[in-house]
C-alpha cells in the first residue's frame, strides 16, 4: 500500500475538539516530535477565534516539551493520563486547567483495551522505519503504541529520520490477550523474548506520514551530589550485607531502578561495588547511568520500555549500535512494568519517595497532600511486586525547613505492606517483619535527619496504647507548620492541644 505523506499541519487540520489521541513513546523517548506542535498552533488558533479546543492525550508516560510542552503552553489538553513530569502541564494540572488521572503504568493499555476510558480515534506514531504492508519499526520506546494502534480508528505516522531504522533489533512487542484468554508471559530472564521486532498495524487506518529528523531532547542528568552519593553508597552497602548473608542469591538478581538524579546515583554506586556482580536490569527506564554501568562491564543486560538517554548518549549508542543491539531489549510498558514477570524474576526495586511516613507509607507525588509533581509512573507496578522494594529520599529538602520522614504522608501512593526498605543519607531503615511501633523507632533512629528526630519520637509519645499510635488531631501539625511559617521545626508536639 501507498501511503500519503503530509505535513504536520495538515495532520493537525484533521484533528478535532474532543478528540482523544494516542501517543507513541515513554518518556521523550519515541514521543512524537512534530504533529503535536502543529495540533497547539491549532488550538491557539481557534481559542484566538473565540472557538473552544481541547484533546485528551493518553500517553505511555512523560513526553517532552515537543509534545506535552506545547499543547499544555496551548492550554490544549482536557484531559491527560497515565502520567507527565512536563512543568507546564503541572502547572496547567494543578490549577485544574487539565483533568489528570495518575495510573500505575502498566495497567494503562488494558483498561483502554476493556473500554474503562475513552478509546483514542487517532493514535500518533514515531517509527524509525515503516513497509508498505505497515510494520512498524519503533523508535526508542515500546509504550502504549501496540493499544493505541489496535483500538484506534486511524494512524498518523511520524516517520523520524534521526532515529536508526537497526532499532528494530532491540524491539519485542507482544500484547496479551484480555482475560478470560490471557495467558502466561513466559519470560524467565530478562532477556527473553516473546513477541516482533516490529508493530504491524491495519495499513488502510494511516493517514499519512509525516517526517522528521529529531532526536528525544533528553538532557543530561545533574551530577550527583553529596547527598545522592551517599543515599548510593548506603543503598550499596545494604545490598552487599543481603548478598553477604545469603538473602540475595548467587548471581544476584536483576533490578528495576526509578527516575531521576537519586536512581541515578544509587545505580553509580553499584558500579562501584566490589563484591555486587555485573548486573541485569528488568526495568521501566534506561537511563545513562545503566549504559555507563553497560561500558563499564558491570551490567550485562537491559530489558526496559524506553531508551531514555540523553541525546549525546544516544548519538554514541548509534556509532555504536553493534555493541548495543544484543544486551537492550525495548517493550511495550504492560511487558516491562508487568507484575507477574517482576515477581518471577525476583526484581530488587528502587525508587524515589517524595515524603515517608515513620510507618513506611510512601508518597512518591505529591507536595503538602495537594499538588501534583509528576505522578506515580511504573514505582507501584514494581513495588508490590518485587523482591526486596527499596524507596530512596533525602532526609529534609528545602535546606532543612522540610522533612521528608514525616508522622502521616500527605498522601499515599505506596503503603507499608509494599516497602520493604526506606534509605536516606543517614541511613538504612530496614522494616522486613517489624510492627508499626518498631517500624517508626527504626525509621527515626537510620534515616531521620538531625532537627527531627526528637520532634517524631514526641509524637509517638502522644499516643501510648494502640497498634499503630497516630494522634489524628497532630498527623499533620509538621505539614501545616510549613504551610503557616515555611518552617516544618515549627510543629509543637508537646500536647495534643497544644
Ligand atoms: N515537600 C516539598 N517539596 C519537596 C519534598 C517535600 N517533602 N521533597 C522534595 N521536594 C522537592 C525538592 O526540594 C525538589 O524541588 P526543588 O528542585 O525545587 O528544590 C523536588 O521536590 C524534587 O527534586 P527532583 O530533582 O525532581 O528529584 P528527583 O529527580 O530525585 O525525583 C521524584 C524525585 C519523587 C519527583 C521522582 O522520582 C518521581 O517523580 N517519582 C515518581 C515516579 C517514579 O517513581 N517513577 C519510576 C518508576 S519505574
Amino acid at each position: 500500500m501507498e501511503f500519503k505523506n503530509i505535513t504536520a499541519e495538515e495532520a493537525a487540520a484533521l484533528i478535532e475538539d474532543g478528540e482523544c489521541l494516542g501517543f507513541s513513546g515513554f518518556t521523550a523517548a519515541g514521543s512524537p516530535k512534530v504533529v503535536p506542535g502543529a495540533i497547539a498552533k491549532k488550538a491557539m488558533a481557534e481559542h484566538a477565534a473565540g472557538r473552544n479546543f481541547k484533546v485528551d492525550v493518553y500517553t505511555g508516560a512523560s513526553t517532552s516539551s515537543m509534545a506535552d510542552g506545547v499543547l499544555a503552553a496551548a492550554n490544549a489538553v482536557g484531559h491527560r493520563y497515565p502520567y507527565q513530569s512536563c512543568p507546564a502541564q503541572r502547572k496547567r494540572i494543578n490549577a485544574s486547567e487539565c483533568n489528570y488521572a495518575d495510573m500505575h503504568l502498566s495497567v494503562m493499555p488494558q483498561i483502554v483495551r476493556y473500554g474503562f476510558l475513552r478509546k483514542p480515534r487517532t493514535a500518533i506514531i514515531e517509527v524509525s522505519a515503516i513497509t508498505p504492508e505497515g510494520e512498524l519499526t519503533l523508535t526508542t520506546a515500546g509504550g502504549n503504541s501496540p493499544t493505541y494502534c489496535e483500538v484506534a480508528d486511524r494512524i498518523i505516522i511520524e516517520l523520524n529520520t534521526y532515529h536508526k531504522p537497526e532499532l528494530v533489533k532491540m524491539h519485542d512487542i507482544y500484547m496479551p490477550l484480555d482475560p478470560p484468554n490471557r495467558q502466561p508471559l513466559e519470560i524467565t530472564s530478562p532477556d527473553g523474548r516473546i513477541g516482533c521486532c516490529t508493530l504491524k498495524v491495519d495499513p488502510s487506518k494511516i493517514i499519512g506520514i509525516v517526517a522528521s529528523h529529531s532526536p528525544d531532547g533528553i538532557a543530561a542528568f545533574k551530577a550527583g551530589n553529596a547527598t545522592t552519593d551517599k543515599i548510593g553508597d548506603n543503598v550499596v552497602a545494604f545490598l552487599e550485607k543481603e548478598y553477604a548473608e545469603g538473602r540475595i542469591p548467587e548471581g544476584f538478581l536483576p533490578m528495576q531502578s526509578g527516575v531521576g538524579n537519586i536512581a541515578n546515583a544509587v545505580l553509580a554506586a553499584i558500579g562501584r561495588s566490589k563484591t555486587i556482580p555485573a548486573v541485569s536490569m528488568y526495568t521501566e527506564v534506561i537511563q545513562d547511568s545503566v549504559i555507563s554501568l553497560m561500558k563499564e562491564g558491570r551490567c550485562k543486560f537491559a530489558s526496559g520500555c524506553s531508551l531514555t538517554v540523553s541525546d549525546g548518549q544516544l548519538s554514541e549508542m548509534y556509532d555504536n549500535l553493534d555493541f548495543y543491539l544484543d544486551k537492550v531489549i525495548l517493550r511495550p510498558q504492560e511487558i516491562s512494568n508487568n507484575p507477574e514477570i517482576s515477581r518471577r524474576l525476583g526484581l530488587i526495586c528502587m525508587n524515589t519517595a517524595i515524603e515517608v511516613d515513620i510507618f513506611g507509607n510512601v508518597n512518591s507525588t505529591h507536595f503538602y497532600g495537594t499538588t501534583m509533581m509528576n505522578g506515580l509512573g511504573g514505582s507501584g507496578d514494581f513495588a508490590r511486586s518485587g523482591y526486596l522494594t527499596i524507596f530512596c529520599c533525602p532526609s529534609v529538602a528545602k535546606g532543612g525547613a522540610i522533612s521528608s520522614i514525616v508522622p502521616m504522608v500527605s498522601h499515599t501512593d505506596h503503603t507499608e505492606h509494599d516497602v520493604d526498605v526506606i534509605v536516606t543519607e543517614n541511613g538504612v531503615a530496614d522494616l522486613r517483619g517489624l510492627s508499626p511501633r518498631e517500624r517508626a523507632e527504626c525509621i527515626i533512629n537510620n534515616c531521620c535527619g538531625d532537627d527531627y528526630s526528637a520532634k517524631l519520637r514526641d509524637y509517638l509519645k502522644l499516643t501510648p496504647v494502640g497498634h499503630t499510635p497516630h494522634c489524628l488531631p497532630k498527623s499533620f501539625a509538621m505539614h501545616s507548620a510549613f504551610l503557616a511559617t515555611g518552617d516544618m521545626r515549627n510543629a509543637d508536639f508537646s500536647s495534643i492541644d497544644a
